[in-house]
């Protein structure tokens, strides 16, 4: 199950990143996002896949196709999940398909449909057509259209997205939260258990444990939780 989570490690430099990692069981997938990736470089997402970890680079892409396809094609070969934004649009998903295929063992390549910071209130604010959940549904068949390996959407969309793009596509969903947990930014959130539940492949969890007084103990707690689920 541990293989399972990926722990958002946002941390502002790696010392911090290091000491967290320090208390937590190997075996765990590690999400490295903009604020640590902006201080230490691809240097140490390569140090961390290098110590045996699973990656998943959380750059989240969005510019012209051949934008994307040259900065897909320079961290490719350094992680092992990477995304871009489906809002993108096909033709600069296909390219980071394209390029993301660029190296010996391809990362899986995932679609950002709608974040899960985003509520219908925000949504209708930004000019959001539809419903939020139609919105990840079309952005999610553009991503299988353009041989995407999955997408990143909330826990709550897991059964509509595998509903219409299959089984095998993957699911990546933050907005985790323990059930007791401050939800903070996020807004379409489930508990671990239940992101399971629903079918997701891969959970992304950040501030639950990497704020908690103890980390290993607040893993603990959630690999716990989700233990008699039984798809694990
Ligand atoms: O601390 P928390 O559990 O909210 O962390 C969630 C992580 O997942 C953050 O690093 C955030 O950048 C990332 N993320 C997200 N929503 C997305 C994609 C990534 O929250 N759609």
């Amino acid at each position: 199950m541990l293989e399972r989570i990926y722990l958002a490690l946002d941390f502002p430099n790696k010392t911090q990143a290091e000491n967290l990692l320090k208390k937590l069981p190997q075996g765990l997938g590690i999400k490295i996002g903009l604020e640590l990736f902006l201080k230490e470089g691809l240097d140490f997402v390569k140090k961390i896949k290098a110590a045996g970890y699973n990656v998943f680079l959380d750059l989240k892409f969005h510019d012209i196709p051949n934008t994307v396809f040259q900065a897909v094609k320079q961290v490719a070969d350094s992680c092992d999940l990477l995304n871009v934004h489906a809002i993108g649009g096909i033709e600069m998903l296909k390219a980071a398909k394209e390029a993301s295929l660029n190296t010996v063992k391809p990362p899986k390549l995932l679609g950002v449909t709608v974040l899960t910071s985003i509520n219908a209130k925000t949504w209708s604010l930004m000019g959001g057509q539809g419903t939020i959940a139609e919105a990840v549904e079309k952005r999610a068949l553009l991503c299988h259209e353009a041989g995407l390996d999955g997408v990143v959407a909330s826990p709550l969309e897991v059964p509509l997205v595998k509903a219409i793009c299959g089984e095998k596509f993957l699911t990546v969903v933050p907005g985790i939260r323990p059930k007791g947990e401050v939800q903070g930014d996020q807004k379409r959130v489930a508990t671990p258990k239940e992101a399971i539940a629903k079918g997701a492949d891969y959970l992304v969890i950040g501030r639950p444990i990497t704020r908690a007084s103890d980390p290993a103990r607040a893993l603990e707690a959630i690999l716990r939780e989700i233990k008699d689920d039984g798809r694990n």
